[in-house]
C-alpha cells in the first residue's frame, strides 16, 4: 500500500511538480491531495493537470486566528488522509499546535545551508555576509521555525556578480533534484541526510 503525500504550497508550485512527478513506478508514496493558502496559486491548475485533488483554505479571513485557521487546514487535509506532509513554498508559519498533530511527518524545503539564513531573504543575505557556498535544505518540521532535523543539503558556490535572482535560478534545479530524493528516502524509512552534489 502506497503512502498518501499532501503537498502545501503557496506560489507556482515548481517544487510541488518535482515531487509530484516523482512519485510514480516502484516509489513507495503517492500525491493524494495539493493544498493552497492563496486562492488562485499558479501550482493549482498544474496539479489539477495531473489530476492530483486541489483545495484551498484561504489565511486571510481568518484575520490572523492561527488557531482557527490551522483548524481549517487540519480538516481540509484530514479529508484525504494523508500520511506525509510536504509543505513546498508554503508561506504560513505553522505553531507547535498544529506541527504536534502531525509530529514527524512533515518535511520542507527551505532555501539557505541551514541553520544559516533561516527565514526570508536567504539569498541576499548569504551574498551579503560574503558566503563561499549557498543552496538549499530540506528538514523535518519541528515547532521551531527552520529548525528541524536535515534530511537533506544542496550547495553551489557564490558567484562575483551574483544577485539573489541569479542565485535563486542556480539553486532552483538544485531543489527539484534533492527534495524528491529526499522524499524517497523518508518514505522508506531512511533519516540518513542526502547532500547534493
Ligand atoms: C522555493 O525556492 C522554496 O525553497 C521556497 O519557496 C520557493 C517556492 O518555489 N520555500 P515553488 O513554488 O516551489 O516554485
Amino acid at each position: 500500500m502506497s503512502l498518501r503525500v499532501a503537498i502545501l504550497i503557496s506560489g507556482g508550485g515548481s517544487n510541488m511538480m518535482a515531487l509530484t512527478r516523482s512519485m510514480r513506478g516502484d516509489h513507495p508514496a503517492r500525491p493524494c491531495l495539493v493544498l493552497s493558502n492563496v486562492p488562485g496559486a499558479g501550482g493549482l491548475a498544474k496539479a489539477e493537470g495531473l489530476g492530483i485533488a486541489t483545495a484551498v483554505v484561504d489565511h486571510r479571513p481568518f484575520a490572523g486566528d492561527r488557531a482557527a485557521f490551522e483548524a481549517a487546514l487540519h480538516r481540509s487535509l484530514s479529508d484525504h488522509a494523508p500520511d506525509i506532509l510536504c509543505l513546498a513554498g508554503f508561506m504560513r508559519i505553522l505553531t507547535s499546535d498544529f506541527v504536534r498533530g502531525w509530529e514527524g511527518r512533515i518535511l520542507n524545503i527551505h532555501p539557505s545551508l541551514l541553520p544559516r539564513y533561516k527565514g526570508l531573504h536567504t539569498h541576499a543575505r548569504a551574498i551579503e555576509a560574503g558566503d563561499a557556498e549557498a543552496g538549499c535544505t530540506v528538514h523535518q518540521v519541528t515547532d521551531a521555525l527552520d529548525d528541524g532535523p536535515i534530511l537533506g543539503q544542496a550547495r553551489v558556490p557564490l558567484l562575483p556578480g551574483d544577485t539573489p535572482e541569479r542565485l535563486a535560478e542556480r539553486i532552483l534545479p538544485m531543489e527539484h533534484a534533492l527534495y524528491p530524493m529526499v522524499l524517497r528516502r523518508f518514505a522508506s524509512g531512511d533519516r540518513q541526510p542526502v547532500y547534493l552534489p
